[in-house]
């Protein structure tokens, strides 16, 4: 398409309406018509087209939730699950040792909240060894990986924001240890905003506005940057799949690991006890027997709030955006484009006017275009939902200092406490506002920490770490 003629590009956007993407064409330079020929190519004009006349692309989430009951899940006092917690972490032990295990790491987001200038995963979030998440993710993998005696690959999903950086931040620090065959980087694709006439958007006189697809882009672009192929081929069944936020993750959990496997799920999901019913976090719900995520900000209050007799949150299941996903499913997924809707969000988009100007709307006006990978949920055989201890399993980093929730601080705090109590567990005393990190070499979990090593008392502040 490079080198297409100004009349043949102007014949294909009048017929969407979209011409004056061509408007400051006369000023531009060669590389750059070439780079916006390159853009309207990428394009898919019917798909937008078809989005901004919906409404039948947007899914009716107050009619959802009035027929959302709970869902049926694995509960922490495990009194009515079907299988026992030791049935599940055998199951997961089996698959884990035979190296049918992968991980997808989804850092394509661009941190906004937290108003740091990298990639979120460079945030230094260790509490005394300010590791940054990316580290605290590669050191678990490869704990994970000495434990069962095999390696767990790292598909890591970027956006055009992200991507570079993350690379530079991988080769600069060796891959973090991870061998280069067990690292596969790949960036999420776009989707460019309508404004409300259903018009493109330029972010410069040469360039259209786009922004990443939502980590539901994810199904595509593993699948096109080969990732689905190269797991396939050295026997991955399964993908651990999670969010760059959270540093409590344990990757390859067994309990959802070992529960997804004895129920035959192809998508299994980690919630937690919401305990506010505007909880910030999406909703996991059955509706006509099928699993549904309904998020917090299109969950109508009256469905938040029901309550059950015991006074209870009827709709209690947080999502931590923690899955376990069948590689046989995603690749079925990935095989039908439209299997993941796009949600439509009203944002403030900065554009060049017709005159040229920058313009910095302050009233939201523009459209944009996200897919969500849990909307495969409702497509997946024999899903299930898993329920998580929140102080073992969740404390993202999504807010800046200062604010309520979610900050470093408090997910430091997180990371603080849980060692202390897996310490404590292992008869190990902590003195009194020491802080103290556990290597994950040192300790996946709570069982194997009682086998070490370890002094019976901790004064100073201390990245807990042994061999033995
Ligand atoms: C998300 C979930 C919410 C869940 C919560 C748990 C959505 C819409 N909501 O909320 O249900 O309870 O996490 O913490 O996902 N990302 C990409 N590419 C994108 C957009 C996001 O890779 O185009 C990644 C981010 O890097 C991040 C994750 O997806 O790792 C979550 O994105 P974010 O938009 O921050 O979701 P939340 O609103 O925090």
């Amino acid at each position: 398409m490079v080198g297409t003629s100004r009349e043949t590009l102007v014949e294909l956007l009048r017929k969407y309406g979209q011409e004056h993407v061509l408007q400051f064409w006369d000023e531009l330079s060669e590389s750059q018509r070439d780079a916006l020929t390159q853009q309207i190519a990428s394009l898919d004009f019917e798909q937008l087209d078809k989005l901004h006349r919906g409404p039948g692309s947007q899914e009716d989430w107050g009619a959802l939730a009035d027929s959302a009951t709970p869902p049926p899940a694995f509960r922490l006092d495990g009194s009515k699950n079907r299988f026992t917690a030791d049935a599940a972490h055998a199951a997961a032990d089996e698959a884990l040792k035979s190296g049918q295990v992968g991980a997808i790491l989804v850092a394509g987001g661009q941190g906004t909240r937290l108003g740091f200038p990298h990639p979120k995963g460079m945030f230094p979030v260790g509490p005394v060894t300010e590791r940054t998440l990316f580290q605290v993710f590669a050191d678990q993998l490869l704990a994970l990986g000495r434990r069962y005696g095999v390696r767990v690959p790292l598909f890591l999903m970027t956006s055009p924001a992200t991507h570079d950086e993350t690379v530079a931040y991988f080769q600069e620090h060796d891959n973090l240890g991870l061998a280069a065959e067990d690292l596969h980087i790949f960036c999420q694709g776009t989707m460019p905003a309508l404004d409300d006439q259903g018009r493109l958007l330029l972010a410069e006189r040469d360039r259209i506005f786009l922004s990443p697809d939502g980590h539901g882009g994810m199904l595509a672009a593993l699948a096109k940057s080969g990732g689905l192929a190269a797991a396939k081929g050295r026997g991955i069944s399964q993908f651990f799949y999670f969010q760059v936020d959270n540093p409590l993750v344990t990757i390859g959990d067994r309990t959802l690991l070992g529960y997804h496997l004895l129920a035959n799920s192809e998508m299994s999901t980690l919630v937690v006890a919401k305990t506010d019913p505007t909880e910030r976090v999406g909703n996991v719900v059955s509706v006509d027997g099928r699993l549904h995520v309904i998020e917090y900000s299109d969950l109508p209050l009256s469905s938040a709030e029901r309550r059950n007799a015991d006074g209870s949150l009827a709709l209690w299941a947080g999502s931590i955006a923690v899955h376990v996903l069948s590689a046989e499913f995603l690749q079925r997924a990935a095989g039908s484009a439209e299997s993941l809707p796009f949600h439509l969000a009203r944002k403030q988009v900065p554009y060049v006017d017709a005159s040229g100007n920058q313009v910095q709307p302050e009233q939201p006006n523009a459209t944009k275009f996200e897919r969500f990978i849990f909307d495969l949920m409702p497509e997946a055989r024999n899903a299930i939902v898993v329920e998580g201890d929140p102080t073992e399993v969740f404390a993202p980093v999504k807010n800046a200092s200062g604010a309520e929730k979610d900050t470093p601080e408090l997910a430091r705090q997180a990371i603080v406490d849980r060692a202390k109590r897996w310490l404590a567990a292992a008869g190990v005393g902590v003195a009194d506002g020491v802080r103290v990190e556990l290597s994950p070499f040192t300790a996946l979990d709570v069982q194997s920490l009682k086998s070490r090593s370890l002094p019976k008392q901790i004064v100073t502040d201390l990245y807990v770490e042994c061999e033995s």
